[in-house]
């Protein structure tokens, strides 16, 4: 009998998504004790304090009034032009920097951390990322065969560990010559950081010596998936200024996404967006970008390209729209301040929150604590470090009460140990 017909680069271990497999049982749960008996803080989709999930007015209503053939044509493969000027406006507002800029669309932000990673490593490199992180770079990275090396993402301060990521850095830099290192901020999954501009300058020095030597390839990929739910207006943009004139052996891809930002995650759209202070460079990512896209997808969502593009050129409906988004944004924001507050009641330590959909809860039993805390009804995601509570799916009042049961769970299994 064969077992196996996968190439064997194409072989991988039999497991369903964790997220989502606990996100059923959270389901299965409410079905069974109802809506206010659980708390489902597992998937990282915006959700109402009934657990419904928010999709925003102004892009739906927007969507379905659009004739059917701008929804069912195809798009160009690279994206179509007005989208990429609309992207570009609405990752950078007002703090565009000075270099030539390029952008692909992609499917989601998901599609630019690929096209990153497989278009500017070699076969066997090592991808750099931090402790606390999205899965999914290592499942690209693992796919493509490459390989992933992990800096601290927090100090003993519990700031960003600059020293734990100049090692880890320049060690990777000097073996491959190139590396592509990412960071996932503002509103960091899982942990909800995001760097202070005076952390950002620090990685951004570092960049800069380490490109004096002219044989380095330094590619930053910035993932700013949660963007648009981060800081008050638009402060957690400031940083994009500092990747101005920066040297040509630096290249940053920020990784934009309209999951989060547009409540539109599956219909697939996003951006990657390049920047570098060489026009040659520029048009090399997006040439390799675009080349990547009619390989692996083809060509992205039109109708999600159209909803943005149409919403960004007309000032009523752009206006309506980030009035929606700032409630949201402001509904986030109370539940965050609820859970940290209520895990300093408890005693509970948490990571630093600033800001985003996920707070995290370092510790050592992840799967243990997750395990006993949904026999009380209460789902969150284990991780190899902690647990991620999604903020963004929970009412306020029930992340003023989660943190003492996390303790409570958490305390028990200490005194069993
Ligand atoms: C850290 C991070 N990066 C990127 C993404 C991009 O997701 P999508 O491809 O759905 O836009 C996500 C979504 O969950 C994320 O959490």
């Amino acid at each position: 009998m064969i077992n196996s017909m996968a190439a064997k680069h194409a072989v991988w271990p039999k497991e369903d998504d964790a997220i989502f497999g606990l996100a059923a049982k959270a389901q299965q749960a409410i079905k069974k004790y109802g809506k206010d008996k659980v708390i489902d803080s597992t998937l990282g989709a915006l959700a109402d304090d009934d657990g419904n999930l928010i999709c925003m007015k102004a892009v739906y209503d927007e969507l379905k009034s659009m004739p059917n053939e701008n929804i069912a044509a195809y798009a160009l493969v690279a994206g179509q032009p007005d989208y990429l000027d609309a992207v570009q406006e609405a990752c950078f507002k007002e703090y565009r920097p000075e270099a030539y800029i390029k952008a692909v669309a992609t499917p989601g932000g998901t599609g630019s951390v690929r096209h990153t990673i497989y278009n500017y490593t070699n076969s066997g490199d090592s991808v750099l990322v931090s402790d606390w992180y999205w899965k999914p770079y290592v499942t690209i990275s693992e796919e493509y065969g490459r390989k992933v090396d992990f800096y601290n993402l927090f100090n003993d301060k519990n700031e960003f560990n600059i020293k734990s990521f100049r090692e880890s850095f320049e060690k990777l830099l000097n073996k491959q010559k190139r590396l592509v290192a990412i960071i996932n901020s503002p509103a960091q999954n899982p942990t909800g950081y995001s760097l202070s501009d005076d952390e950002w300058k620090q990685v951004i020095d570092l960049m800069v010596e380490n490109a004096k030597d002219k044989e380095n390839r330094i590619i930053l990929l910035v993932d700013a998936a949660y963007i648009d739910f981060a800081g008050k207006g638009n402060e957690r943009r400031k940083f994009f200024k500092q990747f101005s004139n920066l040297p040509e052996n630096i290249l940053v891809v920020i990784g934009y996404s309209l999951s989060k930002g547009y409540t539109m995650y599956g219909m697939r759209l996003g951006a990657a967006i390049g920047i570098s202070s060489s026009k040659d460079i520029a048009e090399e990512f997006y040439y390799s970008c675009a080349h990547s896209n009619r390989a692996n997808w083809s060509n992205c969502n039109r109708g999600a390209m159209e909803v943005m593009t149409r919403i960004s050129n007309d000032p009523k409906k752009s206006e309506a729209y980030e009035a929606e988004k700032a409630i949201y944004k402001n509904m986030l924001h109370k539940r965050a301040e609820a859970f940290v507050k209520a895990s300093e009641d408890a005693g509970l330590e948490i990571l630093p929150y600033r800001d985003g959909f996920f707070v995290s809860i370092p510790c050592d039993n992840a799967k243990a604590i997750s395990d006993k805390l949904m026999e009380d009804n209460l789902f969150l995601i284990p991780l190899k470090k902690g647990l991620r509570f999604a903020v963004c799916a929970v009412s306020e009042e029930k992340c003023k009460k989660a943190p003492k049961m996390i303790k409570s769970i958490m305390d028990n299994i200490q005194k069993e140990k």
